[in-house]
């Protein structure tokens, strides 16, 4: 009776130790404790399951095989178990460190700063963009330039006390005498040097002068330069060009004015102003009362100066005018003071930002 009955305990006691063994795989939390469980259970030589086995000589010899057959399938059971227990774990675990890495592709973006174009490049391509209407193409020259082009051909010889209306930066050099470009104007004579008539071009660059610096002065500055000549041009056309010019910047109703100047390469000689666009030419803060706004120096191509470049004054006549880049942005925007333009305050130079040309 206790020979029968010997099996039935083991087979017991093997439904049992699966049970514990299954309900423990179920609490293993990670790789460590898996492990330890493994060795507990499934371990070769000291593994409870296969302990089993080692327990068969007391059995019935008879119920040997079944009592094997029944562990066997026991452990076949479990080491399923485990190895599902394993994979859900390193599923988790791969689960936590994707979570942990994750990147929440939702998130806006870090803003990028994103320069805006200076004041003065933004009035250069109105300027450039208004002449382009009426025929003119844009070029540009050097700023270090021969006294020749900047003086010589312009009609200002040297000695000339003309010269001295330029308060000019001189250049150490042993090829003649350089300076810093005090005006765009050396582009007239290199312009009809390097072409022939007709001629219609602007020249927007930047110049320097040996200058007392205040709230209307800088040493750097941006000029325009215009030139065109042809055959028959008259002080008309260069009226109604800068009457345009200051219409297309400023608004329809805008009037210029003409007054007597002197600037040795233009005969006659003006510099024109247009009416204040701020108070409409009445008086105001920006125009100092005179509802005026001074623009720059223009004139009739000095017949010199056309003979120095070889054209024939008798044949062909011009204008010229050369206007302050700068100053027509103060007068734009409401600007007291140019030295703004190259400080570099972020908070001045923002403010063009989304003004398009
Ligand atoms: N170049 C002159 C200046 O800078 C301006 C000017 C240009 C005057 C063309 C007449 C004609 O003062």
């Amino acid at each position: 009776m206790a020979q029968e009955t010997e099996p039935v305990t083991g087979l017991d006691r093997i439904a049992e130790i699966e049970r514990e063994a299954t309900e423990r795989l179920a609490a293993v939390a990670d790789e460590a404790a898996l492990e330890g469980w493994y060795r507990e259970y499934l371990g070769r030589k000291d593994g409870r399951l296969s302990g089993l086995l080692r327990q068969m000589g007391k059995l019935d010899p008879a119920e040997r095989p079944r009592f094997g057959a029944a562990v066997n399938e026991a452990k076949e059971r479990v080491q399923a178990a485990y190895e599902g227990r394993r994979t859900a774990l390193e599923t988790a675990a791969l689960g936590a460190r994707l979570a942990a890495e994750a990147v929440d592709v939702t998130l806006p973006g870090r803003p990028v700063e994103v320069g805006t174009l200076h004041p003065t490049t933004l009035m250069t391509r109105e300027l450039s963009e208004i002449f382009a209407l009426l025929g003119y193409q844009t070029v540009e020259g050097p700023e270090v330039e021969e006294a020749r082009y900047n003086f010589d051909l312009l009609n200002i010889p040297p000695n000339h006390p003309a010269r001295d209306m330029w308060d000019t930066f001189y250049v150490n050099s042993s090829h003649g005498e350089i300076v810093l470009r005090t005006h765009t104007s050396p582009m007239q004579a290199r312009t009809m040097l390097a072409q022939d008539p007709p001629v219609r071009v602007v020249v927007p660059g930047r110049c320097y002068r040996y200058e007392a610096v205040d709230a209307s002065h800088e040493s750097i500055f941006f000029q325009l330069e215009g030139l065109a000549v042809d055959e028959q041009i008259t002080m008309a056309d260069l009226k109604g060009t800068l009457t345009e010019m200051a219409r297309q910047l400023f608004g329809a109703e805008t009037r210029v004015r003409f007054r007597c100047d002197f600037f040795p390469f233009v005969e006659p000689g003006v510099d024109f102003s247009a009416s204040c666009p701020a108070c409409g030419g009445k008086g105001c803060r920006t125009c100092k009362g005179t509802g005026w706004l001074e623009l720059g120096g223009a004139g009739m191509v000095h017949p010199n100066v056309l003979r120095n470049v070889g054209y024939d004054p008798d044949r062909y006549s011009g204008f010229a005018f050369g206007l302050g880049i700068e100053r027509i942005v103060m007068v734009k925007y409401g600007i007291d003071d140019i030295r703004n333009f190259y400080a570099n305050d972020l908070r001045f130079l923002e403010q063009f930002a989304g003004t398009r040309i």
